[in-house]
């Protein structure tokens, strides 16, 4: 792969025409590119746990704002997509502590799969969530401004993430 070449290249087809979503989807594409580099470029096991601890985080509290959005809009496949969340979740862990005991190149595992992941959620019931609960004519600005506000409050008072910016 080129060096300027970029691991997982946003793209609009990703839009689930929700800002503040797209906006997250954004920012755990560029988290899994800041991974991805880390591991091309070998920079440590401190520098790669904290990217991935950043990454873990930020995932959980995206999903968890998602979810508050279904669940406000009353979305009738709510369920089945948290299933898919914890699922992840779970998968990241395992994935996390499989490298734990194994070799690096359990990165590259990991980062494929967490990129097919993304792109398949995103574009699979992400969309569909988003279409049904705009169908409805469901407001999302006050939804948007807690989860801003949210993610302000977290971006300060976590350590890992000014590792995760300044890296
Ligand atoms: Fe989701």
């Amino acid at each position: 792969m080129a060096n300027d070449e970029v691991f997982f290249k946003w793209s609009p087809d990703y839009s689930v025409n929700i800002k503040t979503i797209d906006d997250q989807h954004q920012e755990l594409v560029n988290i899994l590119n800041r991974l991805f580099v880390a591991v091309s470029k070998r920079e440590g096991d401190l520098a790669i746990a904290g990217i991935l601890d950043a990454l873990v985080s930020y995932t959980q509290t995206h999903f968890a704002l998602e979810e508050r959005l279904m669940r406000q809009a009353k979305y009738k496949d709510l369920e089945p997509h948290i299933a898919e969340h914890k699922k992840l979740l779970a998968e990241l862990d395992q994935l996390a502590k499989k490298h734990m005991l194994e070799e690096k190149t359990i990165y590259f595992e990991m980062l494929t799969f967490l990129k097919t992941w993304l792109k398949e959620h995103i574009n699979g019931v992400d969309t569909k969530y988003s279409a049904a609960l705009q169908e409805v004519g469901f407001s999302v600005d006050v939804w948007e401004r807690e989860a801003t506000a949210e993610f302000a409050a977290m971006s300060n008072s976590k350590k890992w993430w000014e590792l995760w910016k300044a890296a």
